[in-house]
């Protein structure tokens, strides 16, 4: 049986078979066949036994060749087949981390800025935040008591006409408006430190104020102001010249400095206009400040005993002042802003300069 077998040959087929096996499971296959127990060569050596000894010595060292060169040939088989199965799977895996960019590289997107407002409303909270005030807000929408009757103008008192308001509804069930001021804002303020026993206050309150006005140079129809309000006890008037000069020089600069003249505003007696010194000419009089100097910048006074009334502070317990200025202006004053109107016609020229 043995001469049958014709051991070279069975190397080579399976050399073919080892080389034509393309996984790992198939390699596996191609193994048990060519080397197992049901192998040709297994049926050799099983033959062997019923050889005569040279003849045994001779065949046994053919098989045992045999055998090593097919065991060499299914390791270095399987162990190609295992790379190639690797680097199938990572190519499969494969991340590109590259981009090609074709034709002119863009510009990186620019991030933008505040708005200039924006801008001045920080720097102006800053400056108080500084001196130890609180910044606090309130809603643009009021009712005719905050904006008007507590702040000491009952119904048709003339200073409202000082206002020109923009009406949201008339009457029933309650009028309501468009804060023009920020001074309701001192209302709820107060009313807020009464229920909670909070007071004194010292607090600055930024925001939006609305005029039926025509805009020009000087003025809008939407602008900002920022209100500030302080109740405590011993407060002088002198406490607040002191505040509006120490914010003028801290917000404009050393030259600049404030005056107050005598005003009117029912909420507050004595009342006040402040002034700052001419940003343009710096003191002489020009054009912009009509030749006199200054420019008016807001108003301001000590607390009306009637407001501390209608919120309920006792006003021989407690004194104050408030003061109320527009944010727009001082941006304009400070980088010398021929028209205000600038501000909100959204010419990015214009507004990428601060
Ligand atoms: N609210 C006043 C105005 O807008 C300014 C002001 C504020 C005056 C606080 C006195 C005290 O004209």
């Amino acid at each position: 049986m043995t001469g049958t077998v014709d051991v070279d040959a069975v190397v080579e087929e399976a050399r073919a078979a080892i080389g034509s096996a393309s996984s790992l499971e198939e390699i596996r296959q191609v193994a048990v066949a060519v080397s197992g127990k049901k192998s040709p060569l297994a049926a050799v050596s099983r033959g062997l036994g019923a050889l005569d000894p040279d003849s045994r010595r001779v065949l046994g060292q053919k098989l045992h060749e045999a055998r090593t060169t097919i065991e060499g040939l299914v390791e270095r088989r399987r162990s190609d087949i295992e790379a190639e199965e690797l680097s199938t799977e990572m190519a499969g895996a494969r991340i590109d981390l590259t981009e090609f960019v074709t034709g002119a590289i863009p510009a990186p997107p620019s991030r933008g800025h505040l708005h200039l407002v924006s801008q001045t409303r920080d720097a102006l909270e800053d400056v108080f935040v500084g001196m130890g005030f609180e910044v606090a807000e309130g809603p643009e929408i009021e009712s005719d008591w905050y904006n008007f009757g507590a702040l000491n103008m009952p119904p048709a008192h003339p200073a409202r006409g000082m206002f020109d308001t923009l009406y949201l509804n008339l009457g029933e069930p309650e009028t309501t408006l468009l804060r023009t001021h920020t001074s309701p804002v001192q209302i709820h303020l107060m009313e807020d430190a009464v229920v909670n026993g909070v007071l004194p206050i010292h607090s600055v309150m930024p925001g939006r104020c609305y005029r039926r006005d025509t805009p020009d140079a000087r003025h809008l129809a939407v602008f900002h102001q920022v209100e500030g309000l302080v109740v405590d006890k011993g407060i002088t008037f002198a406490d607040l010249a002191g505040t509006i000069e120490v914010f003028t020089t801290a917000y404009f600069g050393p030259d600049i400095h404030s005056r107050l003249r005598p005003a009117y505003f029912p909420f507050t007696e004595p009342s006040a206009e402040f002034e700052v010194t001419c940003t343009i000419c710096h003191g002489p009089g020009c054009r912009t400040c009509s030749q006199t100097g200054w420019i008016e910048l807001g108003g301001c006074g000590m607390i009306d005993p009637a407001v501390f009334e209608a919120v309920g502070i006792d006003p021989d317990e407690w004194t104050g002042f408030a003061f109320g200025f527009g944010i727009d202006r001082c941006a304009q004053m400070r980088h010398q802003i021929a028209d205000m109107r600038s501000l909100i016609e959204n010419d990015i020229r214009f507004l990428r300069q601060f």
